[in-house]
Formats: structure tokens, C-alpha cells, sequence
């Protein structure tokens, strides 16, 4: 039996899962979340869907090489679509950008209700997701960065509910009372700034009028980025950091 052991990224996904839930694992792929949960007794049951044939096989393929194929039920579905609300307290959907996570959460709004929990982890437009779930039903409790070959991913933890407006800037960093004391938070920021930035040089060429909208937006989160920047080299060096950026825009 073989034992599956998890990248940085996959494995702080995986660690946010509680004891005895009943996970489902949405576009699994190598499926080595499930196997992991499985094999270390921590989820009660785990679903495991994929859009595709292949992916789904090679999660199948690493389940049966762990010997934990039977406890493992595979999906071939679109998103969570045949996946049964009831057998389901606790949804990963990791490895894709954040616009293929909210058509997946939009198709299945019962990912709101009964205290669900649902792990995320975007790949792109971060800000696009936590918009829609904050204009949609869902309240983010928890936020997280991990860093795996130099690259910073955001983790989101939501369940259905309200939450303030966030800012900007908190749209593509995650809620600054959530994720102030990430130790990844500095160089995320350095990392934002700096795409923002090449965005924001790109734009201000065009003369199209979507792209002056998108302009200002790109520009009022760049703003963001600093105040935030200096809100931490504050709270780091201990003084107050009450004034904080409180422009809220959704
Ligand atoms: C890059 S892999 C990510 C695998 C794994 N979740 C991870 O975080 O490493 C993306 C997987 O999502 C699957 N996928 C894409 N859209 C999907 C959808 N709407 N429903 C289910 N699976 C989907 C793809 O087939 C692929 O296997």
C-alpha cells in the first residue's frame, strides 16, 4: 500500500478538513486529497468528482494503490451536480480559477445552508470569487496563504451567511482581520502590487471605455495594496494600526 503524501498546497487544503467529515473533493484529479483524508481517518466519507474521464481514473488509480478505493465514492459530474447534499458537509474545490468555482457554488446553492464548509482555493481572480460569495449568501471566516514553487495561493473558508462590505483591495487579499497575521502576507502583497501594476501600465493605453472602468478599479486596489502594506510594517513593528483603509467598495 502506498501512501500519499501531500504538496504544501494540497496539504494546508487538506489540514483545514475537521475530524469526521464528509467531504466531497470537487475536480479531484490525482485525487490524493481524498486518499490522504482516508488513509489518516480524518474525513467520515469523501466524494470524489471530476469532469473528465482521465483525471477521475487517476484518482481512482491512486486510491486503489493506497488500498482505500472502496472508501472513497468517484464522481463523474459536472461541478457537484450528482454529488447528494446529504452526504456532504464539507466541499473542496481547489486548482481552478476562481470564475469555474463560482459557476460550480452557483449551480449548487445548498452549499449555503446547514453550516457547510467549503474550502477554496482559486488559482485566478480570487477577487472576482469572494465578491460573488459575499454578494451571494456566503460569509468568509478564514483565509489563509500558502506558498509551494514560489507561488502564493489564497485559501478561503466560507459557509453560507453575511459579512460586511470589503474593500478593494481586501477583494483581492482576503478580509484585513482575516488575514493580517499571515507570515505570507508582506511578500503577497509585494506580489499583487506588482501585477496590479503591469495591469494598471497596460490599461492606461487603451482608449476603450470598459477598460477606463476596469482602470479605476485596478487603481483604487493598487492604492489598497499600500495602505495595507503600511497598516503591516505597523502592526509588525507594534504600534496602532486603528486608522485603517476603510473605503469599502463590492
Ligand atoms: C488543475 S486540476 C486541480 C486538481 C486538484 N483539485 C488540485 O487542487 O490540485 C483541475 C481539475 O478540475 C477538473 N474540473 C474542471 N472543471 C470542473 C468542473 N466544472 N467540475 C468538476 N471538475 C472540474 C479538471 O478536469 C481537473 O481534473
Amino acid at each position: 500500500m502506498e501512501t500519499v503524501s501531500l504538496s504544501p498546497r494540497l496539504l494546508a487544503i487538506a489540514t483545514l478538513v475537521p475530524q469526521g467529515a464528509k467531504v466531497a473533493d470537487v475536480g479531484t484529479d490525482h485525487g490524493y486529497i481524498p486518499v490522504w483524508l482516508v488513509q489518516r481517518q480524518i474525513a467520515a466519507s469523501v466524494i470524489a468528482t471530476d469532469i473528465r474521464p482521465g483525471p477521475l481514473k487517476k484518482a481512482v488509480l491512486s486510491a486503489r494503490k493506497a488500498g482505500v478505493e472502496d472508501k472513497i465514492k468517484f464522481l463523474l459530474c459536472d461541478g457537484l451536480r450528482d454529488c447528494p447534499p446529504e452526504e456532504t458537509d464539507t466541499v473542496i474545490i481547489s486548482g481552478m480559477g476562481g470564475e469555474t468555482i463560482r459557476n460550480i457554488l452557483e449551480a449548487a446553492p445548498w452549499t449555503r445552508c446547514d453550516g457547510r464548509r467549503l474550502i477554496l482555493q482559486p488559482m485566478t481572480k480570487p477577487e472576482l470569487l469572494r465578491l460573488w460569495l459575499s454578494n451571494s449568501g456566503y460569509a468568509i471566516s478564514g483565509e489563509k496563504l500558502v506558498k509551494e514553487a514560489g507561488v502564493i495561493y489564497p485559501i478561503i473558508l466560507a459557509s453560507g451567511g453575511k459579512q460586511p462590505p470589503m474593500t478593494r483591495a481586501e477583494l483581492y487579499t482576503g478580509r484585513w482581520g482575516l488575514i493580517s497575521e499571515d507570515p505570507l502576507l508582506g511578500e503577497y502583497l509585494e506580489q499583487l502590487a506588482s501585477k496590479t501594476g503591469r495591469a494598471i501600465k497596460g490599461l492606461e493605453r487603451s482608449k476603450r471605455a470598459e477598460d477606463r472602468v476596469r482602470l479605476d478599479k485596478l487603481r483604487e486596489a493598487f492604492e489598497g495594496f499600500y495602505l495595507m502594506r503600511k497598516k503591516l510594517i505597523s502592526k509588525r513593528e507594534g504600534k496602532d494600526d486603528s486608522d485603517a483603509d476603510s473605503k469599502n467598495d463590492t
